[in-house]
């Protein structure tokens, strides 16, 4: 930091306390735009279209049932200083995707944002697509790196950001806190309860039931955008669903900009309302717990596995199905929010906006450790990324494949050998590790490109006595409780304020799991896929620490080394669309199954159509279809689009070799709806053998709901 920077600060802390900034403190902008990635696989190569979070094969993406967004948030101070906050319904952030939303901004703005002041944080809907990551290991299920899925996070991600720019005004900022009940539950309590019993009797409960919110509102009291932070994991929907969704979190978003922008269809609107990831690594949505699949009996605690033939251990409810249990928790999850967005007890943000941002090489990082078995002090060590057995177990919010269980503290030569094949672990690495028996070796492989990182982002935003604490990375609840008390402290400690810590999980850049070294003693899930050994957390506490020193007392951060550039070693195993073909004496958008002629409210209306397929235009901010209601004035008002939670639709290949398909489209009318006639529509492109790309749409015919 430059002496003039200092200055800039002491000047903003002077100018707190001399006057009264509680109201038009800050300049806010909020934006919003479509990111969503291809919702089908490919005809030829089959490839998987969905999210890695459940690492299934045969999880491939067949539609929309909920539309991606990137919701962005950009707030300056007094003195010009900026932070963007960006929540995208992605499955996690990409190092080379924020890399690029960053040049992109630079290229319109000059360094006006930088890595610095800019954080992009992914929901971790794991209904979402994959192949955007440039690591080996997180790029496998998608076939490699998915180019179409980049380029739309990318490209999403830049416009909101863009139009929150566009929109900046004066305006105030609001923190406030609820508790959310019955929305989470500790997936791993027998890793938990491994924690010291004094620290854990300082919490009532083994997950975090706080929603925590920041409300946005200008000069005129418009309410234009609020962030909601609340750990959970959004795996409502279970790795059987072939929809492309952004899960229960991303439905309370839809849920809360509907109720602030009455009116609007989904992605539009003013108000920008996102649910962002915070420390959910441990943390279901599936609060009737974890029960054995063929006889609904209770599973092991500490395994979590089943007796032979009774199938995988796996968490359900609170709904009859996923798409129930989706709904519920949203709707758990947007009534807090909405609440805190309606009432007027938030306390008022003031004070300077900060931030700093730094690269850390976990593999080579050695730090202070105060151990309490030994009452010493001893430094610990970062060791080469690598993956435990229980990694391939999964979770009860989706069980791997083979014979993994979760907490195994034992390797088998079978599987070593397996190993082996793929990268040999050191000596060093199992000692560092321990006690994981190490199944991948990552920081080991010889690939053209990493399988996992080694150096991590680690960054904090201040926006006055609010600090969001940016992790690359699924804390669990306890790792989150540690990192938020040692910022806390921290800037106490440096002579800084008392500030309110959030953690903004999953930003950045990717690298699975961060449990507590009393969690990871334990190897469930992610204990096992905690990357840097057992101190993996002590780690970020101890940098996280100096980082926010360096803040409260205006010190020069250094920058760090630099993540690998590898974009050109990527491998991409999926094709494009080849081309698209449709039945002789048809044409692209015929009406395959017309609508019924009448319908009663409540009913499901169902059409198909001739199609080409979706990956040849991603329709942002646009729609594969739209339901249409007749006007009074015999106009046709589209009432719903594919984004909506009451359509869906479904792309089905006929034929590989001739390349025809149809979509099958989906509206639930629900008890609500007006009566009146209606009509569905679909717009779509098709692909020439010829090359070239046309639009064609089709229209059903006009249907009465009585
Ligand atoms: C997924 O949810 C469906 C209900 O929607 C249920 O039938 C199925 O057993 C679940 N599968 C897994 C693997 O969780
Ligand atoms: C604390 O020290 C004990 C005794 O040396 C050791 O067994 C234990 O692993 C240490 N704890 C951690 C978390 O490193
Ligand atoms: C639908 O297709 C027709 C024929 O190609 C075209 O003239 C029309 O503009 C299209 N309508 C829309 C809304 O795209
Ligand atoms: C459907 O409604 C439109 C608009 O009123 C009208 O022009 C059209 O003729 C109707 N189509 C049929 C088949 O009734």
């Amino acid at each position: 930091m430059t002496q003039f920077e200092k200055l800039r600060l002491f000047l903003a802390g002077f100018l707190v306390c001399s006057t009264n900034l509680a109201v038009n403190a800050y300049r806010i902008g909020v934006g919003r735009a479509d990111c969503t990635g291809p919702p089908v696989e490919i005809g030829f190569v089959s490839v998987l279209a969905l999210e890695m979070g459940y690492a299934e094969f045969s999880q491939r993406g067949h539609g929309i049932h909920l539309r991606q967004y990137s919701r962005a948030f950009i707030f300056e101070d007094d003195l010009g200083e900026r932070i963007v906050f960006v929540s995208a319904d992605a499955g996690m952030m990409g190092h080379a995707v924020k890399r690029d939303v960053v040049d992109l901004l630079q290229r319109k703005y000059g360094d006006m944002y930088r890595f610095e002041n800019v954080v992009l944080s992914g929901t971790h809907s794991h209904s979402v697509p994959s192949g955007f990551l440039m690591s080996f290991l997180y790029d496998i299920a998608s076939l490699g790196f998915v180019p179409q899925n980049f380029n739309a996070l990318v490209e999403g991600i830049t416009l909101s950001i863009v139009r929150a720019h566009e929109s900046v005004r004066d305006g105030s900022v609001y923190v406030d806190e609820t508790v959310v009940k019955d929305a989470n539950i500790n997936r791993s309590p027998r890793a938990y309860e491994n924690n010291p019993k004094e620290e854990r009797a300082n919490y009532v409960d083994n997950t975090d039931k706080k929603l925590v919110q920041l409300k946005l509102v200008d000069t005129s009291g418009r309410i234009i955008g609020a962030i909601n932070w609340f750990a959970v994991h959004p795996t409502s929907m279970n790795k059987t669903n072939r929809y492309l969704s952004s899960d229960n979190v991303g439905y309370a978003s839809l849920l809360l900009e509907q109720e602030m922008n009455p009116g609007s269809l989904p992605g539009q609107g003013e108000f920008v309302g996102a649910l962002a990831a915070s420390n959910l690594g441990d943390v279901s949505p599936n609060v009737m717990g974890p029960r054995c699949e063929k006889t609904g009996l209770p599973c092991d605690s500490l395994t979590s596995s089943c007796p032979d033939g009774t199938g995988a251990c796996i968490a359900y409810g609170p709904g009859q199905d996923m798409f129930e249990s989706t709904k519920i928790i949203a709707k758990r999850i947007y009534t807090a929010a909405s609440k805190l967005l309606n009432s007027n007890e938030g306390r008022p943000l003031r004070g300077p906006i900060a931030y700093a941002h730094q690269f850390i090489d976990m593999s080579q990082a050695f730090v202070p450790y105060y151990n309490r078995t030994t009452h010493r002090t001893e430094l610990v060590r970062g060791c080469s990324p690598a993956m435990g057995y229980s990694f391939a177990a999964g979770t009860t919010d989706g069980p791997g494949a083979f014979d993994f269980r979760q907490a195994m503290l034992t390797d088998t030569m079978f599987w070593n050998t397996a190993r082996d094949f793929i990268a040999v672990p050191t000596a060093e690495d199992k000692e560092c590790h321990a006690p994981k028996p190490i199944l991948l070796a990552t920081g080991r492989t010889t690939f053209s490109y990493e399988t996992q990182p080694k150096i991590v982002p680690i960054q904090i935003l201040l926006l006055g006595e609010f600090a969001i604490a940016a992790v690359p990375a699924e804390f669990t609840t306890m790792s989150g409780r540690r990192l938020r008390k040692a910022i806390q402290e921290s800037s106490v400690e440096a002579g800084g304020k008392r500030v309110t810590v959030v953690i903004a999980g999953l930003s950045n850049m990717y690298t699975s799991y961060v449990a507590t070294p009393e969690e990871y003693a334990i190897q469930r899930y992610e204990g096992a896929s905690t990357l840097y050994g057992p101190h993996t957390l002590t780690m970020y506490l101890h940098h996280f620490r100096k980082l926010m020193e360096a803040i409260v007392g205006g010190d020069y951060v250094l920058k760090g080394p630099e993540p690998p550039f590898e974009d050109y070693k990527q491998i991409t195993l999926s094709t494009g669309v080849l081309y698209d073909g449709h039945p002789y004496g048809t044409h692209f958008g015929a009406v395959l199954v017309e609508p019924e002629e009448t319908y009663a409210k409540g009913d499901v209306v169902r059409a198909s159509f001739v199609a080409g397929n979706p990956r040849n235009n991603l329709m942002h901010e646009k729609t594969y279809f739209t339901v249409e209601k007749k006007t009074d004035e015999d106009e046709w008002r589209v009432v719903a689009t594919d984004a909506n939670w009451e359509t869906k639709f479904r792309w089905i290949r006929k034929s590989t070799l001739f390349a025809y398909s149809d979509v099958e489209f989906e509206w639930e009318t629900g008890e609500d709806i007006d009566e009146g006639i209606y009509r569905i529509q679909h717009f779509g492109y098709w692909r020439s053998i010829l090359g070239g790309i046309y639009s064609y749409n089709g229209t059903t015919r006009n249907f009465s709901i009585l």
